[in-house]
């Protein structure tokens, strides 16, 4: 049994949504003293809340505010620029710690698996994100949009965000937080027509009403559906489905205005090659329909003239190296958070790319929970200090003050271009310069 005062002490990899709210669940659910590091990769917190959600949703971005909170407490301590696999082994953190929560989210992109995937031109919507958002390890030149069609695949929600970042006026998120030579590519962009890809029907898209309703507000942009593509059976439909499709017959039944840039929204309509020689020249599609067996292909083809693909076909998680893993669901198997002894998952690792950001709290109270009740009355494990460990091998974390400087730096960005409330650092180096002034 561990002395009562001796507090328990907990490693969280990650600090996006799930890392934090365990963070948070850990300090209020322990009844004795808890001591909690968040050990993350980039230098920066809050993972997709800072480099996924879009610019122009303020209010969700607002949801830092409250995760700020949860890394200043007395008992949490941000380590910054610390990976899980390059820096530290899992055997490093069971030496130092009494616990490990895995909260490492779903990095990387799905594939369609398709002819032509690879071709310049066809891009992951991941990539296309991290660049608008200003993702350290993505550069300002990545994008260029120079070709007058493009084609977004996928209908959720980051589709949807993709589609509006492309069909903005830049000046329209000049108050945002969008790195400015990433703007400076976005008000050169020459894309006049966005067409958004569904391979299933409008009843099974998976985009939410409101963001859905969004994308028709946009004043900049005609939007299209053609009638018989967005008549749906609505027969055992839920209320979100049938919002969906009362929008989409909405835009079906408009007339186009003439506006700078159109988006077509196509359904029942399956990639089946990207084609073009040395770069995307086009985006070949089945028709498809529903049979008692599931989605089928009808045999009738179309080519999109479209010069860039961006496929939005969902996000996947990436094994960490000595952790369990399952291939088959791209998460790491676990029963109610635990994955074996002192070690535990929470957010998009433990059960799979999707939800929203408040998903994740009842999801990491849970992990709490489990890794709680298995260390009540625990023998407390032999201690190895991080801290010493980290400085044997060079590394440096950046600090939670760190992190407030490479902000203020952001935030002074932000009024010597007259723009919004904080601008980008693009890169490592922009943001290690701000705190090592
Ligand atoms: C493009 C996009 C937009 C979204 N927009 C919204 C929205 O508007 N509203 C909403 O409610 N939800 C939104 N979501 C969903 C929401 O972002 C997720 O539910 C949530 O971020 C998942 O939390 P997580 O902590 O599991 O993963 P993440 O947020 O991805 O956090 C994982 C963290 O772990 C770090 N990490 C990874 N590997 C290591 C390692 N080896 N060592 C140390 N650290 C590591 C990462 O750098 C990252 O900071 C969006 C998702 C995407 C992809
Ligand atoms: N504002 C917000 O609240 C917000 C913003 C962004 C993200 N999020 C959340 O983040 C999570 C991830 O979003 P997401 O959009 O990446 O994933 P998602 O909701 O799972 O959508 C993925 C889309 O890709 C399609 N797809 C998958 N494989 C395909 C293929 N091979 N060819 C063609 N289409 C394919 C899917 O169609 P099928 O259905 O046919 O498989 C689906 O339309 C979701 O829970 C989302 O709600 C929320």
């Amino acid at each position: 049994m561990a002395p009562e005062n001796t507090p328990l002490k907990v490693a969280v990899v990650g600090s996006g949504p799930a890392g934090l709210y365990t963070a948070e669940a850990l300090t209020k659910q322990a009844r004795g003293a808890v001591e909690v590091d968040v050990l993350e990769r980039l230098p920066t917190p809050y993972g997709l809340v800072r480099y996924g959600v879009a610019p122009d949703h303020t209010s969700i971005r607002s949801i830092a505010d409250y995760l700020r909170r949860v890394l200043e407490l007395p008992n949490v301590r941000f380590l910054g620029g610390v990976e899980l696999g390059r820096d530290l082994k899992v055997a490093d953190l069971r030496a130092c710690y009494d616990a490990v929560v895995y909260c490492t989210g779903a990095p990387v992109d799905r594939r369609m698996g398709v002819p032509g995937e690879d071709l310049p031109g066809s891009m992951a919507a991941t990539d296309f994100v991290n660049w608008y958002c200003g993702h350290p390890e993505a550069p300002a030149d990545r994008f260029t949009l120079d070709s007058p069609e493009v084609a977004v695949v996928g209908v959720g929600n980051v589709a949807v965000d993709v589609v509006r970042v492309l069909a903005k006026r830049a000046e329209e998120l000049r108050a945002t937080d969008v790195p400015e030579e990433v703007l400076a590519r976005l008000a050169a962009s020459r894309v006049r027509v966005i067409h958004m890809i569904g391979r299933r029907g409008p009843e099974h898209a998976k985009f939410t009403l409101k963001e859905l309703r969004e994308l028709g507000e946009l004043a900049n942009v005609d939007v299209h559906v053609r009638p018989e593509e967005s008549a749906a059976d609505l027969s055992r439909a839920s209320r979100q489905v049938r919002g969906n499709v009362e929008v989409l017959r909405d835009w079906a039944a408009r007339v186009p205005l003439g506006r700078p840039r159109r988006l077509e929204v196509r359904f029942w309509m399956r990639p089946v090659e990207i084609v073009g020689r040395d770069r995307v020249e086009g985006l070949r599609l089945e028709r498809t329909r529903q049979t008692e067996d599931g989605v089928v292909g009808t045999g009738e083809f179309e080519t999109l003239p479209v010069g860039m693909v961006l496929r939005s076909v969902g996000y996947r998680s990436l094994p960490l190296p000595g952790v369990p893993f399952s291939e088959r669901t791209a998460t790491v198997p676990n029963e109610a958070g635990r994955i074996r002894d002192r070690e535990y998952v929470a957010g998009w690792l433990k059960r799979g790319p999707t939800g929203v950001i408040g998903t994740n709290k009842s999801d990491a109270a849970e992990t709490v929970r489990t890794l709680l009740a298995d260390l009540a009355g625990r023998t407390p494990v032999p201690r190895g200090d991080l801290d010493v460990l980290l400085a044997s091998r060079g590394v440096s974390p950046v600090t939670y003050e760190h992190w407030l400087a490479i902000e203020a730096a952001e935030a002074d960005l932000a009024r010597s271009l007259g723009r919004g409330e904080r601008v980008k650092l693009l890169g490592l180096p922009a943001m290690l310069d701000a705190y090592r002034g």
